[in-house]
């Protein structure tokens, strides 16, 4: 009875503290922001977002990923979206991003749309973040409002999306510190990788749990042994002829977000050392079980977490930029104005 009386009770208190606790102080974002500057701002995001997944439901995955690989890389500021050039390899050429992050033209259609209806307005990384939301309602019915005003950066470096981006070969301690660095807890860690209940994996990531892992064990013995031997035949040993399959991630629902992915956790059915690390610790098991058993709660802390990963580091007021083609930044594109402004001048002064 007092049992039953305290739980809520201490829900209710823990909403308030998380409410006024300072960590949770989020930067300047402001839902709506786009309210008066490009009304139809988030209505275009979503037109995009629809019509790339009636095509292909496999989007979904893909700008949920690209959103959590722009923000763990100089924050949530659209770096991922930016091309490498000549001087500079950019995040989405480093390895954890090269061949597998997709769904970039989805971001253009919907800046496209807007440039054309509200030009210079609306960020990349906005667009990106709205992107995502739109992806997590279309592929589990999980909806959030999202807080908006991020400017856009100037720099993406490879280098940088090599060391903030945790591998799939990540131990549980690795998986936190990474975590740690973005001020995410080591709960929101384990609530954030339900979005492996969507989206195909590429081969090489879980190759080293299938083939000589060890000098006793061919297979990782924390893997399901039936899992392994559909894996290897999805995956053939000999990488260059797999180097480009790709096997679902959540084998129960594939191409759902939902909780199925920590269900399958527990029945040694994670595809990635990384996935498996969560049963590695009591406090993160714990979690994992929690969220396996509660599919409405977990679904409320992934949209909590979404919105938390959103504010990491993230550029507001005058700092950064309005990006006018989310692969370039405008320095780059003004550069080429200026040139073929000089060679029509000169042009002018020859004849
Ligand atoms: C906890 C650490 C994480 C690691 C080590 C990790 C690693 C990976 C790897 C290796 C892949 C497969 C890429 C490929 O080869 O195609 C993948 C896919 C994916 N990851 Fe993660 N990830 C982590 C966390 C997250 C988070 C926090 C999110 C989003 C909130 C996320 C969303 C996804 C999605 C949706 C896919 C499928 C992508 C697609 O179908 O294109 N992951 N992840
Ligand atoms: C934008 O409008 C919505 C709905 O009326 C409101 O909830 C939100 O606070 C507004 N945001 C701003 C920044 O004006
Ligand atoms: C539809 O999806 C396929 C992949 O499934 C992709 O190759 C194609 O470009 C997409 N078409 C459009 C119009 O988005
Ligand atoms: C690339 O680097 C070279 C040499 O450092 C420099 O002259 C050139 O301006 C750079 N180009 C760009 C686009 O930054
Ligand atoms: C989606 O979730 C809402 C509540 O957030 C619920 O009312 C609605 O029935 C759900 N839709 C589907 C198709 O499950
Ligand atoms: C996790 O990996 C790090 C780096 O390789 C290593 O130092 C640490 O001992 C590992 N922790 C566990 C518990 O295996
Ligand atoms: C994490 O929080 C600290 C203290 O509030 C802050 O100084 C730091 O910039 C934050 N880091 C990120 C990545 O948000
Ligand atoms: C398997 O791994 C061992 C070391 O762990 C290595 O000596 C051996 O060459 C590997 N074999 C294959 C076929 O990769
Ligand atoms: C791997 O496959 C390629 C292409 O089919 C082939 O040329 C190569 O000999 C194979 N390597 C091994 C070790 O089987
Ligand atoms: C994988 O795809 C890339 C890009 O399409 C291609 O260059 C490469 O040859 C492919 N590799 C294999 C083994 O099919
Ligand atoms: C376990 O998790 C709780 C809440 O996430 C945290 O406060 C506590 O420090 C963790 N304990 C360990 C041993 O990691
Ligand atoms: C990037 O932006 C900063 C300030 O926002 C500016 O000082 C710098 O010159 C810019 N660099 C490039 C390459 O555009």
């Amino acid at each position: 009875m007092l049992k039953q009386i305290m739980l809520p009770l201490l829900k209710l208190l823990s909403l308030f503290l998380l409410a006024f606790s300072p960590a949770t102080v989020q930067a300047q974002l402001k839902i709506g922001f786009y309210n008066k500057t490009c009304p139809s701002a988030e209505t275009l995001v979503k037109q995009s977002v629809d019509a790339a997944f009636t095509n292909n439901s496999g989007i979904a995955a893909g700008l949920i990923r690209m959103f959590f690989h722009d923000c763990f890389v100089r924050g949530c500021d659209g770096s991922v979206l930016i091309d490498s050039t000549a001087n500079n390899t950019a995040e989405k050429d480093a390895p954890p991003n090269n061949p597998s992050l997709h769904g970039f033209e989805v971001i253009d259609a919907a800046k496209t749309a807007i440039e054309a209806t509200c030009p210079n307005v609306v960020s990349c990384a906005d667009i990106l973040a709205f992107a995502a939301r739109d992806s997590s309602v279309l592929a589990g019915n999980i909806s959030f409002k999202v807080p908006a005003g991020r400017r856009d950066g100037n720099i993406s470096r490879a280098s940088e999306a090599n060391a903030n981006l945790p591998s799939p070969l990540s131990n549980a301690t690795q998986l936190i510190n990474a975590f740690a660095v973005k001020n995410l807890t080591a709960d929101e860690m384990v609530t954030l990788s339900g979005a492996h209940s969507i989206g195909v994996s590429h081969c090489p990531a879980f190759r080293n749990r299938i083939y000589n892992f060890s000098s006793t064990s061919k297979v990782d013995p924390t893997l399901s042994l039936a899992y392994a031997t559909l894996l290897q035949l999805a995956c053939p040993f000999n990488t260059s002829t797999s180097g480009n399959t790709t096997v679902a991630l959540d084998l129960i629902t594939p191409a759902v977000l939902d909780n199925a992915y920590y269900v399958g956790l527990q029945l040694s059915l994670g595809l990635f050392t990384s996935d498996q690390a969560l049963l590695t610790q009591a406090n993160l098991t714990a979690a994992v079980k929690d969220n396996a058993e509660h599919p409405g709660g977990w679904a409320t802390k992934f949209a909590r977490a979404m919105v938390k990963l959103g504010n990491v580091d993230v550029k507001t007021g005058n700092t950064g930029e309005i990006r006018k083609n989310c692969h370039f930044v405008n320095s780059a594109s003004i550069d080429v104005e200026l040139y073929v402004d000089e060679e029509k001048e000169s042009l002018v002064a020859t004849t």
